[in-house]
C-alpha cells in the first residue's frame, strides 16, 4: 500500500479511538475515584487526535510544531505547577478564552489562506467565500470567529472579576440589553454577508475586523453585568461556548474528532451549567441578566440587628458537646476555603474519630465558589472519599446525627429555603443540619452569605454560635478535645 493510501486509512481509525477515549475519560470524570483516571484518558485521546491531524496534514514543517509544544508544554506545565487550588476558576477562565481564541484563529486563517492571500496576489479570481469552500463552512467558518471572540472576551472579563482586577459586582450599564441585541445582530449580518458576497479581498480583512471587534465588545458586555459570585457559572457556560467554537472550526477543517471533541465539550458544560443553577434554584437568565449582587442589601440584609436569641459559645464548650457524640457530620462551606481551615478539620474529625466517633462530611453542590471547590479541598486535606455524602445521602441522616460542625457555610443550611416562600433562596435543596442533636456554627459573624440574607439557624436552639475564623475556631476545639 501507497503510503498516502496508508495515512488516509489510519488517520479515520485514530480519529475514532480518539473519540471514543474522549468518552471514557469524560465518563471517569463524573467520579471522584476515577476522575483523576478519567483526566489521563481524555489527555491520551487528545494526544492521538494530535497525531492523528499531524499525519493528516501531510507536509509538516517540524520546526514550528515542535516550538509550539515545547513552548505550550512548559507554560502549561509552570502554570499548573504554581497555581494555587483555590485559584482554579480563574485558570479554568483563561483556557477557556484560549480555546475560543484558538478556534476563532483557525476560523480566520482559513479565509486569509484560501481567499484573501490568493485574491492579493492574484492567483484567484474574485468570488464569495461560499462559492470557494462550500455553504455549510462559510457558515461554520462565521459561527467559529463569533463564538470564539465572544468566549475569548467574555472568558478575560470573568478572569479579571474573579481575581479582583475588576470590581466583582455586577456593573450594570444603562440599555445594556439593546446594546447586546445591536451588537449581536451587527456580528451575524456582517459576518453573513462577508461571507455571502463578492468582495475585493482588502473589504473581506476589514469587514473580518468589524466583526472581530464587535463580537470582542459582545464577550464584554455579555459578562461584565454578572457578579463575581456568579462567575462559576459563567466560565462554565463560557466552557460550553468554547467547545461549541471548537465544533464550528471541525465543520470548517472537515475535522471530525474536532466536530466530536468539541460537541463533548459544548454538551457538558452546559450540563454542568445546568446543575449549578438548579442546586441555587436560580434559572440560567436570572443569573445572566438578574444583575444578582448588585446591591449587597437588596435581599433582605441579615444584619446583627434582625437576630434575637443568638447563642455565643467558646471552643471549650464546643470540645464538650463532642466529647459524647458517636457521630459527627462536617458541613463545610465558602467559609472554610477563605480560612484555609481543610487540614485543621481533618485533623479534628482524627482526633474524633479516635475517640470512637463516626465521622462524615455533607457536601452541597453549590458550597464555596466553584463546583467542587469543597471535594477538591477536602481531597487536598487527605479526607477518605467515601466520608464525602453528597445532599441527597446525608439529609435523611441528619435525624440520627449527634453534632453537626458547619464551618463557614451558611446559605446551603439556610432553613429559608424550604420554610419561607418569600425568600429569594426558596424552592434551593440545602442541608437539613437542624435536624441533628447540636449544630456548631462557625463563623466569624451574623454576616449573611452570598445570597445576602438572615439565617434563622444562628437562633435555633439546638444551634451553638462560634464567632471566629474557620481554621482558629477548629484548631481551639481541637486542643480542647485534646486536653479533655
Ligand atoms: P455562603 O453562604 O456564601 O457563606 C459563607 C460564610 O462564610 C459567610 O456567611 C461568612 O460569614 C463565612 N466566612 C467567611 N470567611 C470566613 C472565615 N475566614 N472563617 C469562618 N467563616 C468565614 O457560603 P456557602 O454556604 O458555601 O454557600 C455558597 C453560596 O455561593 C450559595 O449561595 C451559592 O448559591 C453561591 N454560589 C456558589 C457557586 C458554586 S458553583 N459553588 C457558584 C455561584 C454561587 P462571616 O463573614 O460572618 O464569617
Amino acid at each position: 500500500m501507497e503510503d498516502g493510501n496508508l495515512i488516509s486509512s489510519i488517520v479515520p481509525i485514530l480519529y475514532l479511538l480518539s473519540a471514543v477515549l474522549f468518552i471514557v475519560g469524560l465518563k471517569g470524570l463524573t467520579r471522584v475515584r476515577s476522575a483523576r483516571r478519567g483526566n489521563a484518558i481524555a489527555a491520551f485521546a487528545m494526544l492521538i487526535a494530535v497525531i492523528g491531524t499531524l499525519l493528516e496534514m501531510g507536509t509538516i514543517h517540524w520546526t514550528w510544531i515542535l516550538a509550539g509544544l515545547v513552548i505550550g508544554s512548559l507554560v502549561g506545565a509552570v502554570v499548573a505547577l504554581k497555581v494555587e487550588m483555590t485559584s482554579m476558576p480563574e485558570m479554568v477562565a483563561l483556557l477557556n478564552g484560549s480555546g475560543g481564541a484558538a478556534s476563532a484563529l483557525v476560523a480566520l486563517s482559513q479565509l486569509w489562506g484560501k481567499i484573501i492571500e490568493p485574491q492579493t496576489a492574484g492567483a484567484q479570481a474574485a468570488g464569495s467565500v461560499r462559492s470557494v469552500l462550500g455553504a455549510a463552512p462559510a457558515v461554520t467558518t462565521v459561527l467559529a470567529i463569533l463564538i470564539g471572540t465572544v468566549t475569548l472576551s467574555g472568558s478575560v472579563i470573568a478572569y479579571m472579576k474573579l481575581s479582583g482586577k475588576l470590581k466583582g459586582q455586577p456593573i450594570l450599564l444603562p440599555g445594556r440589553h439593546l446594546i447586546n441585541v445591536l451588537l449581536l445582530g451587527a456580528s451575524l449580518v456582517l459576518g453573513i454577508w462577508a461571507v455571502t458576497q463578492v468582495l475585493e479581498a482588502g473589504s473581506l480583512q476589514s469587514l473580518l475586523l468589524v466583526v472581530v471587534a464587535a463580537s470582542l465588545l459582545l464577550g464584554v458586555m455579555l459578562v461584565i453585568p454578572i457578579g463575581g459570585a456568579d462567575m462559576p457559572v459563567v466560565i462554565s457556560l463560557l466552557n460550553s461556548y468554547s467547545g461549541l467554537a471548537a465544533s464550528m472550526t471541525g465543520f470548517v477543517l472537515n475535522n471530525n474528532v474536532l466536530i466530536i471533541s468539541g460537541a463533548l465539550v459544548g454538551a457538558s458544560g452546559l450540563i454542568l451549567t445546568q446543575i449549578m443553577c438548579v442546586a441555587m434554584n436560580r434559572t440560567l437568565a436570572n443569573v445572566l441578566f438578574g444583575g444578582f449582587g448588585a446591591e449587597e442589601t437588596s435581599s433582605g440584609g441579615g444584619g446583627k440587628h434582625e437576630y434575637a436569641n443568638v447563642r455565643s459559645f467558646s471552643s471549650e464548650e464546643a470540645a464538650l458537646v463532642l466529647e459524647s457524640a458517636e457521630s459527627v457530620v462536617f458541613v463545610p462551606g465558602y467559609g472554610l476555603a477563605v480560612a484555609q481551615a481543610q487540614h485543621t478539620v481533618r485533623e479534628l474529625a482524627a482526633e474524633l474519630e479516635k475517640r470512637g466517633a463516626q465521622v462524615t462530611y455533607g457536601i452541597h453542590p453549590v458550597a464555596g465558589r466553584m463546583p467542587g471547590h469543597m471535594n477538591v479541598l477536602l481531597a487536598e486535606a487527605d479526607v477518605p472519599y467515601e466520608q464525602l455524602l453528597e445532599m441527597d445521602t446525608i439529609n435523611p441522616e441528619f435525624r440520627n446525627t449527634d453534632v453537626v460542625i458547619v464551618v463557614g457555610a451558611n446559605d446551603v443550611v439556610n432553613p429559608a429555603a424550604e420554610r419561607e416562600q418569600s425568600s429569594p433562596i426558596y424552592g434551593m435543596p440545602v442541608l437539613e443540619v437542624w435536624n441533628a442533636g447540636t449544630v456548631i456554627m462557625i463563623k466569624r459573624s451574623l454576616s449573611p452569605g452570598f445570597a445576602g440574607i438572615k439565617n434563622a439557624l444562628f437562633e435555633a436552639d439546638n444551634t451553638m454560635m462560634l464567632f471566629e475564623d474557620a481554621k482558629k475556631a477548629v484548631q481551639g476545639i481541637l486542643t480542647e478535645v485534646k486536653d479533655l
